[in-house]
Formats: C-alpha cells, structure tokens, sequence
C-alpha cells in the first residue's frame, strides 16, 4: 500500500463567506440557519458536536455528543448522569462545544456554563426516543468498565423483560444539560487560508460581536 502523506493532505475552502451585515445581532438565530442548513446539505449527523468537559486537575478531555435543544440562550443535550463527562461537569460546570460541517465547510465553536435540565424536560425528551435507546439508557452504566459485550446484551434483555408491556421510565441517572453560551463562533473557510471567523461574546447580559484573524 502506497504511503500516506498527512502533511500534504490540504484543500482550499470555495464554498460561501461570511459578511457581518448579514449576521443577526444576537448569534442563536444564526446556529439555528447553521444547523437547519447543515440538515439541508445532507451531512451525516448535522447535530453532532464534540463536547468538552474539564476534569478535577484542569485536564480536558472531548467526546462527541448530539444537540437535541435550542431554548432562548441555551443549547441542550442528554446523557448519563453517572458517566465521565457527568463527574466533569459537576466539578467544573463549564464546557465547549465544536462542530465541523465540511460539505459546508464550516466550523462552529461554543462556549458556556453548564446545568442540568428539569426532570420534567429530561422525562419529555426521553419519551420521544426509540423503545431500544430508553432501554439502552437503563441498560448501559455510561463509562464504568463492562466485562465483555455479552454482559451489556444480558442487561439489556433484563431490562428488556422487566419493562414489557409498558412504557420506560425515565432512569434517574439519566437527562439533559443545558449549556448556557456566553461565547459562540462562526467560522468559513475561504480560500487561501483568508477564513472568515466572527465571534460573539455576552457581557453584562449583551451580546458583542468581533472579527477574528483567522
Ligand atoms: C455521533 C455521536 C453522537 C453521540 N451522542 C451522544 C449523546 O448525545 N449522549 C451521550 O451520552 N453520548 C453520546 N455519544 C457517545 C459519547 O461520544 C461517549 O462515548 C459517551 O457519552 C461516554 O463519554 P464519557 O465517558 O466521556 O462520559 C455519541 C457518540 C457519537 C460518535
């Protein structure tokens, strides 16, 4: 097999710009065209961002995860609450989101505080999911260590047995956080490495706007 050149891997970005004339002063509605566009462009998983969480000690560490609320200021999505991420964000409620949209070519950061949603909202989210994902939610002790697959399948077919014939409760480690933004970016690839990246950061309750070298 012939060998892989990393370095020499590069593409120029053609696709669109970004002109703050055409941006809205307050940056959700422009994550909601983002995202609805994103859908549009027929990318995979258009609501899938890497989130990252800080440990005790200051050590960062990413996964991705899927966005599944826009609310006001705020973005949500769910998880469990016993998972590594979960113990992160309850020692530095703070996290960053990023996604990238290559058919789009577009990246976009996020920035804010973390809480956890209502148990009200979290219930309401979980009952619109497929009968397996609640299953798997009660099924999977997110990030603690699992013996072998077989053992994840016999918990899954316990619980599988235990809820036939009725709905899935919400389980209690389980829901959703909100991550409040006070920093939110766009970024555009341009050719000649002239991206476009516009930022917008909330102070005292106001959303400024600034552009950024790229
Ligand atoms: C595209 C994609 C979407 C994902 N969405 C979620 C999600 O919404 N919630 C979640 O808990 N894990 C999701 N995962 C799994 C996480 O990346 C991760 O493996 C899991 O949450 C455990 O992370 P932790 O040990 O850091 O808590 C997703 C993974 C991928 C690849």
């Amino acid at each position: 097999m012939a060998s892989l050149n990393i370095a020499e891997l590069r593409r120029s970005y053609t696709k669109s710009g970004l002109l703050e004339e055409e941006l809205p002063s307050e940056p959700v509605e422009q994550i909601r065209l983002w995202i609805r566009q994103a859908v549009e462009s027929e990318v995979l998983e258009p609501n899938a961002m890497t989130l990252s969480t800080v440990k005790e000690g200051g050590s960062p560490d990413s996964r991705m995860v899927l966005l599944k609320g826009i609310e006001g200021n705020s973005v949500s999505f769910f998880t469990n609450y016993q998972s590594e991420k979960a113990t992160d964000l309850e020692i530095c409620p703070k996290a960053s989101c990023c996604f990238w949209w290559p058919e789009l070519e577009r990246q976009l950061r996020l920035r804010g505080d973390v809480e956890r949603v209502s148990r009200k909202e979290s219930a309401e989210y979980f009952a619109t999911r497929p009968r397996e994902s609640q299953i798997g939610a009660w099924a999977s002790d997110q990030s603690k260590l699992l013996q072998s697959r077989n053992e994840l399948i016999q918990k899954f077919s316990e619980f599988e047995e235990k809820f036939s014939g009725s709905e899935v409760p919400v389980p209690d480690h389980w829901g959703g956080y909100r991550i409040k933004l006070i920093e939110v970016e766009f970024w555009q690839g341009r050719p000649g490495r002239l991206h476009d990246r516009i930022r917008y950061h909330k102070k005292d309750n106001q959303w400024n706007r600034f552009r950024l070298f790229p």
